[in-house]
């Protein structure tokens, strides 16, 4: 890029930050999530570390974000509300470590109370003799918005503090020096910070409400919070049922330690976050961190992820602040699910049954722990759909294992200089005219033997998902496929060791494990064998029907369009695809050498457990188990779980959040159970 496009890029991503910030603080719609606004963030601070003469005093990495609106009365905070700076990972939690125990005296051992990072509002309370006075919203930081008659409606905020004696009482148990430093320094006029946040149930149960009138409904927690904390009249308040935890005690009653800060919260009366504690060092941070994030879907509160505190007072003192917040806290984030980067290019790339698929090519970026840079345009629709533009700013999702994919397009960031992808009309491997059927999206390289088409369907093959030959990558199948050792699948198990030394530059060793590792996955589930075959439309959860619906491998491969549109969720496409692929003499002649190289096929022992032949569908969030958890129940139960509501379908398993499944389901009249009930 140019210094003139530099600087006009940088320009537009001030401005977008500008106006997502704006939205996200002050008008309580979040138009990006907060992982998105971040990598904005990161983008731009970048870009000015390179640039660093183009930086503008108004740039938003220079400043905090938040406002306050005119409605509410503004009034001063007593210290400032500050923001926390944040780490990513491991390394940078470490390194933070690492510059703190320059400031402070070293000998002494650091530890940490670590507490999770609540995604709701901070807020800011006072009581004067026992009683709640006022109760401000964050703000710019500096000053914050008086919502006092609101923050009494919310129920976990005491009206009244607990009397002097009962505090005392408590204190007791955790810790006497403390309950007698508390008694000499207590004063009834206090000052408590927190979180004002709304549970995921009590979202459902208002969205709940919401469908049923007709309404539109809360796109998550943070933005009914927000919304429901800032209203003029605090019934609106009232009824929308906002919770609390306290995390921070700014009037000095004594406490030495964080630790001692939350006993004291906690003795005042206020609701604390039962998973915080106590830590000795930094290794057990990371290990709380890894323990907070797996249990994420099983806590009724939105946290995104967790603060790791110095524990002693002292130290925090020593420590001090940056300009932007404590140096003695961090946020340890959890990994961002959708972020943003740049498309470079985008390429057409041939796949297994010879669909021919965009796919863009990405300035690097770490998405959900993974850096990440590339992703699938699926078809020209979907290029078409997105607007996108070679060179624009996108935001990009991977959630779990799920393949990252390009969610939206950024088009204000655009700078004049994007370019349109021109479609291919040949296949970019083998050359030969690409075909696209009357109505269908995709477009095909028509070429049987057209190599990428071959080399995706074999790797395919050995996957976990088929033969799970470990150690064969894509890059061997290439080198083999080369040397003109292997063609189709069953050549693979004829490999002689020498074959394997030579081809793939292979030392003694690895060449004898690769060997082993074809040898031992000629054992094979049916299920994993019908995969392997790569039939198209043929997935894992089809497979797994057929497995199960024939006894042999000879009774699948004699079957017809009847039989096989008469198993649950098989559709006429599907059916239509298998006899396509089973009147094909050359796959039957593949499958034969398959059987004759020593392939067996392990048939499922004819099990009939509680859901056995029954379809099942899972929608919502569940509190007990996972998804993958309650699916490999299901089918270990001989239940087939699908992906869609049909009216084929025999049950539907909801847990909380469900939506337009659980609708379909009761118009078809499906049999609805819970979680608990299975
Ligand atoms: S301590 C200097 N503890 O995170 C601010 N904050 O980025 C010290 N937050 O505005 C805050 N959970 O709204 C603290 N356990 C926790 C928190 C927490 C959520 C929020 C809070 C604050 C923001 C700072």
């Amino acid at each position: 890029m140019q210094k003139k496009e530099i600087k006009y890029r940088l320009q537009k991503l001030r401005q977008e930050i500008r106006k997502h910030r704006s939205n996200y603080h002050i008008q309580d719609i979040s138009s990006i999530s907060g992982g998105v606004l971040d990598s904005l963030m990161h983008q731009l601070s970048q870009l000015e570390a390179e640039y660093p003469e183009l930086i503008t005093p108004d740039s938003p990495t220079q400043r905090v974000g938040g406002e306050v609106l005119p409605e509410f009365e503004k009034v001063a905070h007593t210290i400032p509300m500050m923001s926390l700076n944040d780490v990513f990972d491991e390394a940078e939690l470490q390194q933070w470590e690492d510059r703190n125990r320059g400031i402070v005296d070293k000998a002494k051992t650091l530890q940490y109370f670590v507490e999770l990072k609540l995604d709701g509002l901070a807020v800011s309370i006072k009581y004067a003799n026992y009683q709640l006075t006022q109760g401000l919203t964050r703000g710019n930081g500096q000053e914050g918005e008086n919502i006092t008659h609101n923050i009494k409606t919310i129920q976990d905020i005491p009206i009244k503090l607990n009397s002097k004696e009962q505090i005392v009482d408590k204190l007791k148990n955790y810790d006497i020096n403390l309950a007698n430093r508390f008694e000499s320094l207590w004063q009834s006029d206090c000052e408590i910070r927190g979180e004002a946040y709304i549970r995921y149930s009590q979202l459902d149960l208002i969205n709940q409400n919401l469908r049923a009138q007709g309404q539109a409904e809360y796109a998550n927690v943070r933005n009914l919070a927000a919304g429901s904390l800032r209203q003029l009249d605090s019934s609106i308040t009232a009824s929308r049922g906002l919770s609390f935890f306290a995390w921070g005690l700014i009037t000095d009653l004594g406490q030495t330690t964080q630790q001692e800060e939350y006993w004291i919260l906690e003795a005042l009366g206020f609701p604390v976050v039962r998973e915080n504690k106590l830590v000795d060092n930094i290794k057990q941070a990371q290990e709380y961190y890894q323990h907070i994030l797996n249990l994420r879907e099983r806590i009724d509160f939105a946290y995104d992820g967790v603060v790791v505190k110095v524990n002693d007072k002292n130290m925090q003192n020593q420590l001090g602040f940056t300009g932007k917040g404590p140096r003695f806290m961090i946020a340890y984030k959890f990994p961002a699910e959708e972020v943003t980067t740049q498309v470079i290019d985008i390429i057409s790339q041939v796949g297994r049954t010879g669909k021919v698929t965009p796919v863009a090519i990405m300035k690097p970026v770490n998405v959900y722990g993974v850096t990440v840079t590339r992703a699938t345009l699926h078809n020209q629709d979907e290029i078409e759909r997105l607007e996108l533009l070679i060179g624009d700013t996108v935001i990009i999702r991977r959630a779990g294992d799920v393949i990252p994919e390009i969610v939206k397009v950024l088009p204000e960031l655009r700078i004049g200089s994007e370019e349109k992808y021109q479609y291919p009309s040949i296949c970019p491997e083998c050359g030969t005219a690409l075909i696209q059927a009357k109505e269908q999206v995709n477009q095909y390289c028509p070429n049987t033997r057209c190599p990428a088409r071959h080399i995706e369907y074999l790797s395919y093959a050995v996957s976990k998902e088929g033969f799970n030959i470990e150690g064969l990558s894509k890059k061997i199948l290439l080198k083999l496929q080369e040397a003109d050792l292997i063609q189709h699948i069953d050549d693979i198990f004829k490999l002689s060791l020498d074959d394997i030394k030579i081809t793939a530059g292979f030392g003694e060793k690895s060449a004898q494990n690769l060997f082993n590792s074809i040898q031992n996955s000629k054992n094979i589930t049916f299920r994993r064998f019908i995969q392997a075959l790569g039939i198209p439309m043929v997935g894992n959860q089809t497979a797994l029907q057929l497995s199960r619906h024939f006894q042999s491998l000879d009774e699948f491969l004699t079957t017809n369009l009847e039989q096989l549109q008469a198993i649950p969720d098989i559709g006429e496409k599907v059916a239509s695809s298998i006899m396509d692929y089973i009147y094909n003499t050359n796959n039957l002649h593949i499958i034969k050498e398959l059987l004759k190289s020593g392939i067996s096929i392990d048939y499922p022992i004819a099990k009939k457990g509680i859901w056995a032949d029954k379809t099942i569908c899972i929608t919502g969030t569940f509190e007990q188990f996972t998804r993958d958890e309650l699916k490999a129940k299901i089918e270990a139960e001989g239940g087939i779980v699908v992906s869609q509501v049909s009216s084929q379908t025999d049950i539907l398993l909801v847990g909380a959040k469900a939506g337009s499944k659980l609708e379909k389901a009761k118009k078809f009249g499906i049999k609805i159970i819970t979680e608990r009930e299975l």
